[in-house]
């Protein structure tokens, strides 16, 4: 089991660059199910999610190719020849992302088989809405041995609101409304921006969709949808989880590659805490250097203080002067980290889905363990600070969302190594480099 050796005290200075956003690239990888035409997306990160969706794709007879070398971060897939319209468990049990191949599935292929996620350590996360959603489109869904089953001769335009935002309800229905005849109209969506992103692919693609972005989204359904090229959007988590890095341990950071406006709510709250950050084209400058005020934050849906970066700001909060209430309003178990953070020395009250973090307290060196992929950044983050060496265990979590996090952070100036290699680089095929 992999796991990194992190020594606290060095203030990170220079230039670190973002990746593509997992969150955008999961749902452009399942979109490619959608026509039987190539799909070129560039920009995609290599995270360990892009290979079980590779994985995923490939069981059902696609054709995935992840870049190497200069072309790393690009994929191109083909599904032409769909064999199999299924969702393993294996595979979704990996990733809950998997039940966005759910709606497309339907869509493209007339039925579709796919496992129930199950449970996850962050909350429950069930997918009624994604079934009922499909219902109103016309599907016929029963669920059977841990597996949903769908079918539909061709799935028809129809009016659905979301009970809930859910972004990869958004998504799923919003692949599947594409092919489907007539016009759907969907309310009370998800605005992230990786729904934007997704309808900005789809559009490429030929489909026909207005007011992504926005709560009240249209899409009138097409014959059929074409290949095309597509770069994804920056990854805005890892962005402001490497600004957070800069103030938390006090340096001088140029965060490039990213996309300023989808931070906006996170670096307000940061300028409240009293980090100083300056946004300029495709970078944000984090200058450390300021005492850290106690600031409250509640998680919503976006716009709002994203529920990714939780976590993480709850490692700035145990060096804040004074007391920050973190509250968690859309999982319902993503407190996981606390306690390790307590381990090494913060003080947090759990009180139902609010922490009571106060601060500032000396944070020291201890072996923690991580739950899930942000719980595991705000362990890397609270070890940059803590007195000594601290072990992060099971980091195959943040493998799952970040692009080799410990090369991009002792590059600017982190003592961070990993010990074991289970996540290794693609390297150039023999064949290739004969
Ligand atoms: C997406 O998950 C992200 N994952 C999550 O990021 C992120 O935390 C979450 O949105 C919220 O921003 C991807 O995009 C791949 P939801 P998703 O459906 O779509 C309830 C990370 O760290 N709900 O918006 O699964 C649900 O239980 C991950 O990168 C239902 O009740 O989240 C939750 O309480 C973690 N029924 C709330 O809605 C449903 O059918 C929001 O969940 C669907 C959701």
């Amino acid at each position: 089991m992999d796991r990194f050796v992190i020594r606290g005290g060095n203030p990170l200075h220079g230039t670190i660059r973002v990746s593509g956003a997992k969150n955008a690239a999961l749902p452009a990888m399942a979109a490619a199910i959608l026509t039987d035409e190539p799909i070129v997306l560039e920009n995609i990160p290599q995270v360990r999610d892009i290979e079980t969706t590779r994985k995923l794709l490939a069981a059902m007879g696609a054709e995935v190719e992840l870049g190497y070398g200069r072309a790393q971060h690009r994929t191109t897939i083909c599904c032409r020849g769909l064999t199999s319209p299924e969702a393993s468990y294996e595979l979704v049990k990996q990733m809950r992302a998997s039940s966005l191949v759910l709606g497309p599935l339907v869509a493209r292929c007339g039925r579709a088989r796919v496992s129930l996620p199950g449970g996850c350590a962050i909350g429950a996360r069930p997918i009624d809405l994604h079934v009922k959603g499909l219902e109103c489109l016309g599907a016929t869904i029963t669920q059977e041995h841990g597996y949903i089953e769908a079918s539909a001769k061709r799935l028809r335009g129809a009016e659905i609101v979301f009970d809930k935002i859910t972004v990869t309800g958004t998504e799923d229905l919003l692949m599947a409304a594409t092919l489907a005849d007539g016009e759907t109209v969907m309310q009370n969506c998800a605005r992230e921006p990786e729904v934007a992103d997704l309808a900005d692919l789809l559009n490429r693609m030929g489909a026909r969709i207005e007011g992504a972005g926005t709560s009240t989204i249209r899409i009138k359904g097409v014959s059929r949808l074409r290949g095309t090229k597509h770069r994804i959007i920056p990854d805005r988590i890892e962005a402001g989880t490497f600004v957070i890095a800069g103030a938390l341990t006090g340096g001088d950071l140029n965060v490039v590659g990213c996309d300023p406006r989808h931070l906006s709510v996170v670096l307000e709250k940061l300028a409240e805490v009293g980090v100083r950050t300056a946004s300029a084209g495709d970078s944000v400058r984090v200058i450390g250097d300021g005492v850290l005020k106690a600031a409250d934050i509640g998680t919503e849906e976006y716009p709002g203080f994203p529920t990714d970066m939780q976590a993480q700001y709850m490692a700035l909060a145990t060096q804040a002067e004074g007391s920050s209430v973190v509250t968690e309003n859309i999982f319902e178990n993503r407190f996981m980290h606390a306690q390790e953070l307590v381990r090494m020395g913060a003080n947090i009250k759990i009180d139902g889905n609010r922490a009571i973090v106060k601060g500032k307290t000396p944070l020291s060196a201890a072996a923690v363990l991580a739950s899930d992929l942000r719980a595991s950044a705000s362990l890397v983050l609270a070890a940059l600070v803590a007195d000594g060496e601290t072990i992060v265990d099971r980091v195959y979590h943040i493998d799952r969302g970040y692009e080799h996090i410990e090369e991009k952070l002792r590059g600017v100036g982190a003592q961070i190594r990993r010990i074991g290699e289970i996540f290794p680089k693609r390297a150039v095929p023999a064949a290739v480099r004969a």
